[in-house]
């Protein structure tokens, strides 16, 4: 006991000193470990002394608490498709600060003119729109819709799709990371999404009759309670897998011979990302609800709207959707002036031109890295698949390129089945300039992570399998 005491004074010497020796990134860290739950994203990636903590950003930069810059190529998940702390939305944001915050239960000036550019733009005819507070809440919104007037409790969704957190929204996915939930109520029949590098039925590409799609035509022989099908027009959130172009006009079809309405959660994949306003305009089909959220107000306030046909929205009574803050003027003032500046500046075309230019470098510049499965992209969604020798999923390696790019300044996400998926999704206004730092940087971080003894060990074992 003796030896092990310390006295007080030399204690709180040595805890100042450690104090005084930490950079401010440390020191809020430090922070966050005693006061923060460690329950959501913001501490899902990164082991937690990694965890980023930023004080300010700009465009497609973030800066941590030391100055640091890192190229973000994330944009809050597609929340800022215009890019961080844009000066049109800034000032949107402060003009409306100064005339009205809330009204909650009633409505305002800018909800209105919000719905009437969003009910225009939509390629529904006739469609109303709700506004909501988040992706999550949109979809249950969609869920209560859905029951209400087709009289049917269930939908299809697809498999490794994401629908939100809420117990809602969980009920209408299979959410494997989720299944501790199980108290969730299963109102949903899982069927396949189209995972064309891996086919999930087995087909090649050249003679694929969308085999996949076989199983909701037996899901829907066999229950009678599906009042719905719920898709994402790209999967986004476990990986950025594209299906092919006629993928949607399917889906269409088959709810229109089964009477079921098609929810179409473009959530992340919405507003510009595809390289048109709507995901759904990308493969030419109208669905029946379209849910946006994210970079619907520019990812300066939470906001979500659902966009239905009229005899869909009027079919449950006011009162049953909504939250306080739910279309709060801020939300929509946030939002017209994010619709301005994916207008203003042709953001949409700036995806599909930026997307290009970014998926063509990248294929040109990782052509010979056989680690490089598939690069994948629609507009400025892209995907790059890493794999082992034997097609295994690189999946450790993706997480240390990820890790590796982090403590250099490149924020990238991660997804898909495996996790070996690298998501890019910067804001819409990257410039080629930063395009090509990026795909430098890409390249660069691999080949480090590819000189790891351990990433050199695991190559050699998965080559190894091939030979015997
Ligand atoms: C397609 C999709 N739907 C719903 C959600 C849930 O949105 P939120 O996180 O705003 O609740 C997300 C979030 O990533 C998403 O990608």
């Amino acid at each position: 006991m003796a030896r092990d005491y310390e006295p007080p004074q030399a204690k709180a010497r040595a805890l100042a000193q450690k104090v005084r020796n930490m950079t401010n990134q440390e020191k809020l860290l430090e922070r966050a470990k005693s006061s923060l739950a460690r329950l959501d994203n913001s501490y899902a990636y990164f082991p937690e002394e990694d965890t980023p903590l930023f004080v300010r950003g700009k465009g497609c930069r973030l800066y941590d608490a030391d100055g640091n810059e890192y190229l973000d190529l994330v944009a809050g998940y597609s929340a800022l498709n215009q890019g961080h702390t844009h000066p049109k939305m800034i000032s949107s944001l402060m003009k409306q600060a100064n005339r009205l915050t809330l009204t909650s239960a009633t409505l305002s000036d800018v909800k209105v003119i919000l719905a009437e550019r969003l009910a225009a733009l939509s390629p529904i005819p006739d469609s109303l729109v709700h506004f909501d507070l988040g992706g999550a809440r949109a979809v249950e919104g969609a869920k209560i819709l859905t029951t209400a007037y087709t009289g049917k409790p269930k939908v299809i969704s697809f498999s490794n799709s994401f629908h939100g957190r809420s117990t809602g929204s969980l009920s209408l996915y299979n959410a494997d990371t989720f299944q501790h939930l199980w108290n969730v109520p299963r109102d949903y029949y899982t069927v396949n999404y189209p995972h064309c590098h891996h086919c999930p039925v087995g087909k090649e590409k050249a003679s694929c009759k969308y085999e996949c799609l076989n199983k909701i035509q037996e899901t829907l022989d066999t229950y009678h309670d599906i009042g719905g099908i719920i898709v994402e027009p790209a999967l986004g959130a476990r990986g950025y897998i594209f299906p092919p172009k006629g993928f949607f006009k399917r889906i269409r079809r088959i709810c229109d011979e089964h009477g079921l309405l098609f929810i179409d959660d473009e959530v992340q994949m919405g507003l510009g990302r595809l390289g048109k306003m709507f995901a759904c305009e990308a493969y030419d089909t109208v669905p029946d609800i379209i849910l946006l959220s994210k970079s619907l107000a520019g990812g300066m306030w939470p906001l979500s709207a659902i966009i239905g046909r009229k005899e869909i929205m009027e079919r449950i009574r006011p009162g049953v959707l909504g939250s306080t803050f739910a279309g709060a003027p801020l939300a929509c003032a946030a939002g017209i002036a994010a619709l301005d500046v994916l207008e203003e500046e042709h953001l949409c075309d700036r995806a599909v031109e930026m997307g290009a230019y970014f998926t063509e470098k990248l294929r040109a510049r990782l052509e010979n890295y056989k680690v490089v499965g598939n690069i994948d992209s629609i507009g400025l969604a892209i995907g790059i698949e890493l794999q082992l020798p034997n097609g295994d999923p690189a999946t450790e390696e993706t997480q240390k390129l990820q890790l590796l790019a982090l403590r250099n300044g490149l924020l990238l996400q991660r997804g898909g089945p495996s996790k070996n998926i690298i998501n890019l999704i910067p804001a819409l206004i990257i410039t080629k300039a930063e395009i090509d730092e990026a795909v430098d940087r890409f390249e660069k971080y691999l080949n480090m992570v590819l000189k790891e003894p351990e990433v050199i060990e695991n190559f050699t074992r998965s080559a190894e399998k091939i030979a015997n």
